[in-house]
């Protein structure tokens, strides 16, 4: 297939783009091939309301994963620096965990302290300072990154790269990394144009360093404008997202994952709802992130944070939440985690139903939806992969074999909800994978360990290495 560079689009189409990339946290690169995806699916299936993925309403949390790449940030010294700060922000909701060095200019513009607070880790500063190179040393900053960003890269600090200095903490540490470098140039728009940058840009792509814009738009300085703006901190997010996927498991797969119970309401005040907590299925959420893979989880009402690095839809009933899985659709896998009301009441009362005296009230109930069985049976637009949950109480494995026929599902992850084995609202659990293969009884474990597994098989089955 041909590849398409951003660069031969006209300006228009191009800051749409760019702007559409940054409202969704992605490169425009990564942006592009969602738009293609999403347009390959319309010809599959005609689901032409759905091409705008904007239209789910996102919610992405700031805190960085156990399992979340690793990141420093150098801030170099232009004005640009306080935009870092918020760059932390945007680099944590995507599960990363940020160590930052600040070059000596940079601390004109931003404190080591307030770095230090957003990041929950002093920030670095001087190469001869004994106490930091005794906890931690230049060579491991620079080995204990799966990434190293350099934004604002000021025009001194982009020289002193190409030149391979190494008389400052940044630099020594720029030297002495293998890890990949992204840098995001931040100057004044007649030091970007002169020769000198651009020849020490040439050197610093041809050495292999990813660069994120800079954009054009007014300076600083009073009267100045042009190319030389620090790219916008989510645009620099999605590039390293970008970098740091590559490789990853499930890079350049769309996962889709309900959660938590529904709430199905009576009237204003009452609702019937059930024990899930949505922690089996956040960690799943989590864990199909961390392993690069685009996320929506679907989510009933929890008392859970967001997962890292995942969209997040907000639903209370069962009909929400298939409006929202179909919505989020296409994708490579979906995973039904979410424990949905079987039936909700046929009327929905506009007021509080009073008390009255010997007259109690008889609630008539009707069927919602069955979200698996829809997805799991649909002939155009289906994900490769479909994977269902049992809940039950009793002959968990035989029901959950019974289950799977029933609905169309290529997997069901089976576990014992009874009251004794304190699934519901527990840490742990205890699960049978059963597919057209036969049965996995997997140990106790914790959630966590349940849903990395998971997705290690997920990865392992749409990579076409298992079952
Ligand atoms: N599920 C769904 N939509 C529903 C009901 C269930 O998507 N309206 C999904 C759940 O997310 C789970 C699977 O179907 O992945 C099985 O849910 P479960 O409650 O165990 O099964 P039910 O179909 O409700 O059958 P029963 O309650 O009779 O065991």
């Amino acid at each position: 297939m041909a590849s398409l560079t951003v660069r031969q689009l006209d300006d228009t189409l191009k800051k749409l783009l760019r702007l559409r990339a940054a409202r969704h946290g992605r490169s425009m690169e990564d942006e592009v091939r969602v738009i293609l995806r999403e347009a390959a699916a319309e010809t599959d299936h005609g689901a032409a309301d759905r091409f705008a993925p904007s239209a789910a309403p996102k919610h992405k949390t700031a805190t960085p994963s156990e399992d979340g790449p690793r990141i420093l940030l150098i801030i170099g010294g232009g004005i640009a620096a306080y935009k870092s700060l918020d760059l932390i922000r945007r680099l944590q909701e995507r599960g990363a965990r940020l160590r930052c060095i600040l070059t000596p200019a940079a601390q004109h513009f931003v404190t080591p302290l307030a770095v230090g607070a957003l990041t929950g880790e002093r920030a670095f500063i001087d190469l001869f300072d004994p106490q930091s190179e005794f906890d931690v040393g230049h060579i491991r900053l620079a080995r204990d990154a799966d990434l190293i960003v350099v934004a604002p890269a000021t025009a001194d600090l982009l020289a002193k790269m190409a030149g391979g200095h190494a008389d400052d903490l940044a630099t020594a540490v720029l030297l002495a990394t293998d890890q990949p470098i992204l840098i995001a140039p931040a100057m004044n728009p007649r030091m970007w144009a002169a020769k000198a940058t651009a020849r020490n840009l040439a050197q610093l792509t041809a050495d292999g360093v990813r660069v994120v814009g800079p954009n054009a738009g007014e300076m600083a300085e009073p009267g100045e404008a042009g190319l030389g703006r620090m790219a916008e901190p989510l645009e620099i997010a999605a590039a390293a997202e970008s970098i740091l996927r590559r490789g990853a498991a499930l890079a350049g797969k769309r996962i889709i994952v309900t959660s938590g119970p529904t709430h199905e309401p009576i009237d204003p005040v009452r609702y019937i709802a059930n024990r899930s907590s949505g922690k089996q299925g956040h960690a799943i959420a989590a864990a199909a992130a961390a392993a690069g893979a685009d996320v929506v989880v679907v989510s009933g009402p929890v008392n859970l944070p967001d997962p890292p690095g995942v969209d997040v839809v907000k639903v209370e009933t069962a009909r929400q939440m298939f409006d929202a899985v179909e919505a989020a659709l296409p994708a490579d896998a979906a995973v039904f985690a979410a424990a949905v009301a079987d039936w909700r009441s046929e009327s929905e009362s506009a007021s509080k139903i009073k008390k009255q005296p010997e007259r109690t009230p008889t609630l008539k109930l009707t069927e919602n939806p069955d979200i698996l069985s829809s997805v799991a049976h649909r002939t155009s637009g289906r994900p490769r992969l479909v994977v269902g949950f049992a809940a039950e109480t009793d002959d968990v494995i035989a029901n959950a074999r019974a289950k799977r026929m029933k609905k169309g599902c290529d997997w069901i992850v089976a576990n014992d909800v009874s009251a004794e084995s304190g699934v519901m609202g527990g840490d742990m659990n205890t699960v049978h994978l059963v597919t057209a293969s036969g049965v996995e009884s997997w140990p106790p474990q914790a959630k966590d360990q349940v849903a990395r597994r998971l997705i290690e098989c997920i990865a392992a089955t749409l990579d076409g290495t298992k079952r």
